[in-house]
């Protein structure tokens, strides 16, 4: 009899949600009539910019000519993708990144939950507490998370970073050692960032202890405050223990046409072993290649009309991340985030749980957030709302808060 990877049978369902579904069900069922404004999920809204949707109808319109057509694309990306990137992402940044150390794919979650395939599930892996769950549940799946205990609500091989109220969100260096570190700055679920010097010193542990960071940037187009870096790359040494991962989707709307990418410098060894040459030898075997039309379509986020639409879309989020922001510190509540990023983490009041903020919000406001307990147990007590509405939506929203 075949036997099957147990280790998914450690993973712990996934309720977020499906919970929050079941519940905007239940209470429409009871009150049709009221409209519900959701400030939960962490898609985006626009439409594509018009630079954007141009490059993709003439790459859809090469298709259908047998001269221009394009059949499988290079495993690693199309050459005019990777060198965009190189130039705009990293050398006008100073980090001395090269085309050869790109890795072009369908999105940050894919790389995100596939890079464990290059690394030992022997491993120690340190999470940050609250955290986007994919970097958690794969590394479940790889069988590096140990058991859940759910005392403690934690895996026993994982070791969590909590990043609370009292560290400002970032995490400290960790007691126990670790082989890979993942870090996501600006946060998602926090909304929070890191200065560029306290990465740094992420960045000199990771190489004195001999371990990987893996640092997602795939919100990086949100930062506004000087002293944040917008790439692990512009830290001193970050080629020699940094992954990072990318994508389109926050920063040009690409979260269903799909595009990403992955960074892994030549300088990044285990011993004699090139990572570089790993993953591209993983990425070549098992991934097929991005679509060439929407390769063309990410080629044109670089393009001056490219850049700036995109940058517009950017700021008609933060326009509503900064009007949630402020209209609930005007209100009393505590709030961080939505400086650097398009999500604000709001305390509950008066000690109510996550839930309880939820369910408070959703009969009292018809509005639905994300409970910060749903990211980690460090997340509890706090509630998540995203800047990805409408503006007239958010605002609406934010109104019915503030009058409760
Ligand atoms: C931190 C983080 N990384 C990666 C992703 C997924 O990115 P993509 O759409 O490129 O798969 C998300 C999506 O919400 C995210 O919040």
């Amino acid at each position: 009899m075949f036997q099957i990877n147990e280790n998914y049978l450690k993973l712990q369902g996934s309720y977020l949600f499906s919970s929050i579904a079941a519940k905007i069900r239940a209470y429409t069922e009871l009150h049709p009539d009221k409209k519900i404004i959701r400030l939960g999920i962490g898609d985006v809204t626009l439409p594509l910019a018009p630079a954007v949707i141009s490059a993709l109808h003439d790459a859809v319109d090469e298709m259908a000519v047998q001269e221009t057509f394009h059949g499988y694309a290079p495993d690693l990306g199309y050459e005019f993708l990777r060198s965009a990137i190189c130039t705009n992402d990293f050398r006008s940044r100073g980090a001395d990144i090269t085309v050869d150390e790109i890795f072009i794919s369908d999105g940050a979650k894919s790389d995100s939950g596939n890079i464990g395939d290059i690394f030992s599930v022997n491993n120690r892996v340190a999470i940050c507490d609250p955290v986007y769950p994919v970097y958690l549940d794969s590394n479940v799946m790889d069988g590096r998370a140990g058991d859940y205990v759910p005392e403690t609500e934690r895996y026993s091989r994982v070791i969590y970073m909590p990043c609370t109220e009292y560290n400002g969100f970032v995490p400290d260096l960790p007691k126990e050692q670790p082989d890979m570190i993942y870090l996501c700055f600006p946060n998602n679920p926090t909304g929070m960032t890191i200065s560029k010097a306290d990465l740094q010193k992420w960045v000199d542990y990771a190489r004195e202890v001999g371990a990987v960071i893996i640092y997602d940037a795939a919100y990086e187009a949100y930062i506004t405050e000087k002293g944040v870096a917008h790439t692990i790359y512009e830290c001193d040494g970050a080629k020699e223990c940094a992954i990072e991962l990318r994508s389109f989707s926050k920063n040009a709307g690409f979260t269903g046409t799909r595009l990403g990418y992955t960074v892994v410098p030549k300088q990044l060894k285990c011993g004699d072993v090139s990572l570089n040459a790993l993953w591209a030898r993983r990425h070549g075997t098992k991934f097929n290649g991005t679509a060439y039309i929407v390769q063309r379509a990410g080629e044109a986020v670089y393009s001056e009309a490219g850049k700036k639409e995109t940058a517009a879309q950017v700021a008609y989020y933060m326009r509503n991340a900064s009007y949630i922001r402020t209209s609930l510190l005007d209100a009393g509540y505590t709030v961080y985030g939505g400086v650097n990023a398009p999500y604000i983490w709001l305390k509950t009041p008066h000690g109510m749980t996550s839930w309880e903020f939820f369910d408070y919000l959703l009969e009292g406001a018809n509005v639905v957030g994300t409970p910060g307990s749903g990211f980690g147990p460090s997340g509890e007590g706090f509630f998540r709302l995203t800047a990805f509405g409408s503006y007239e939506n958010t605002k609406e929203a934010v109104e019915r808060i503030c009058r409760m």
